[in-house]
């Protein structure tokens, strides 16, 4: 499938923005904007960020001064459609959705960039319940996964229990699904058990796709990193197993001491995170949704052992589409971990944006409160606007019983720029060992 932002007036009329995977593009004054007009006072300099995920976008205006308009109406947030006009100050772009590149052989004399084909509609049936629906396809013979809205409604609060396991107890709920704690028939062990509800049908080749990409993951071993057992689908959902780490998450281990960890154990959550972090980027991976609760705590004091995980797993969902645009459902509580550079370019993310995502959760963990300036109810634009705009507030401000040398260490990993924090996470490491 594939979008196009085709720019029909204004000073970049004739140029055309493809897309064909999920991606973010911005428009406003700010040169690092991917439609950059820094000339045009009608543009905020942050002015309006669109989600693209194939077919779906989702346009948000970022409390510009001027607004942003689709169709002549001026909108906060908005789901986008073939034909719709969006317009600012003189530069109108039009949305197509279509078939795309990887599912045509060109035209003699067309660019397939130019005119993605009309888009195709087949009929999809639940299999839960056998409700039929149409949805956007790249080929009318594409088959999908398909859960309706109904039965992954009641999927998410009970869900079904996997052949091979035991349900013990639902242990937690997140953005993409819930975790169980099992029991392993075949040995007895316990495990975890996290189970995935896809927001959109599934092609068999994205639900390929994700399963690559977690066999890929599910290859990182490291004493800090929980240990991958198993993976599959069934009635529609995706489950994955993993090592059971009998303790809690890093948030509510903070909790536990009355919202802020005492620094030590901080420390020592941080710096065993930050070990698995440098040998998962060594090996060329990154985490991307690194925050308290994705480090899982057993033990205590010196005994105390962290580990990570959800590794790429929030890549891995939304680059197949089955999050559809996900800063607009529930990415939002960890919205404001994402580092600026991820939230402009989301494939360009680098092991800096993981050392930011490290900086926020410190930060949480010693303060009990974010970085930036924010109500606990922003809305999603506000907290993306402060993302890009909002200095964040030096640590010590938060907590003040922090020593200087740990304040100052975690404070640099929130810079904006990714050139001024940590380069390496073992380099952030050594210096928190040493500060502490
Ligand atoms: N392997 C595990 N062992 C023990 N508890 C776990 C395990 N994996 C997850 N949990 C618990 O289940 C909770 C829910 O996990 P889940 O990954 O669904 O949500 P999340 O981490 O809050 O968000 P996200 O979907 O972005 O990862 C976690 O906060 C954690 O407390
Ligand atoms: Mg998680």
């Amino acid at each position: 499938m594939q979008v196009n932002l085709r720019v029909i007036a204004g000073p970049y009329k004739g140029r055309i923005f493809t897309f064909t995977q999920h991606d973010s593009f911005l428009i406003g004054r700010n040169p690092e904007a991917h439609l950059c007009l820094p000339e045009d006072r009608f543009f905020s300099r942050n002015h309006c960020l669109l989600e693209i995920n194939p077919p779906h976008s989702f346009l948000r205006d970022l409390g510009s001064t001027n607004g942003t308009f689709v169709n002549g109406q001026r909108v906060r947030e908005v789901f986008l459609n073939n034909g719709d006009r969006i317009q600012g100050g003189e530069t109108v772009l039009c949305v197509e959705v279509g078939v795309g590149a990887d599912n045509q052989s060109p035209r003699p004399g067309s660019s397939l960039e130019d005119h993605p084909t009309a888009p195709l509609f087949v009929t999809v049936e639940c299999i839960n319940c056998g409700r039929r629906e149409q949805v956007q396809a790249s080929a009318a013979d594409e088959k999908f996964t398909f859960v309706c809205e109904d039965c992954r409604i009641e999927l998410k609060k009970n869900p079904h229990t996997i052949p091979g396991y035991e349900t013990v107890r639902l242990i937690g709920r997140g953005g993409m699904g819930a975790v169980m704690l099992g029991r392993e028939q075949k040995k007895g062990r316990p495990v975890a058990i996290k189970t995935l509800l896809p927001e959109f049908a599934v092609s068999d080749k994205a639900m390929k796709r994700f399963m690559r990409e977690i066999d890929v993951a599910s290859a990182l071993q490291h004493r800090n990193i929980v240990e991958f057992i198993d993976r599959g689908t069934y009635n529609g959902m995706i489950y994955l197993v993993t090592e059971f780490v009998d303790g809690c998450d890093a948030a509510r281990l903070a909790e536990s001491h009355g919202g802020q960890l005492p620094y030590p154990d901080a420390i020592s959550v941080l710096a065993q995170s930050l070990d698995a972090l440098s040998y998962a980027h060594a090996a060329g991976y990154i985490h991307r949704d690194f925050k308290d609760q994705n480090i899982l705590v057993s033990g205590q004091g010196r005994d105390l052992v962290a580990k990570l995980t959800d590794f790429g797993l929030a890549k891995s969902f939304t680059h197949s589409g089955m999050s559809g645009v996900t800063m607009a459902s529930e990415m939002a509580g960890t919205l404001a971990y994402m580092p600026p550079e991820q939230l402009r370019n989301f494939r360009d993310v680098r092991p800096q944006s993981d050392i930011y995502a490290v900086g926020m959760t410190a930060y949480s963990l010693l303060s009990g409160t974010i970085a930036l300036d924010l109500p606990k109810k922003s809305s999603i634009n506000n907290t993306i606007r402060a993302i890009f705009e909002q200095p964040t507030i030096p640590l010590k401000q938060r907590a003040p019983n922090v020593p200087d040398p740990i304040c100052q260490i975690i404070d640099r990993a929130l810079s904006k720029d990714p050139t001024q924090r940590w380069q390496s996470a073992a380099a952030m490491r050594n210096a928190l060992l040493h500060a502490a």
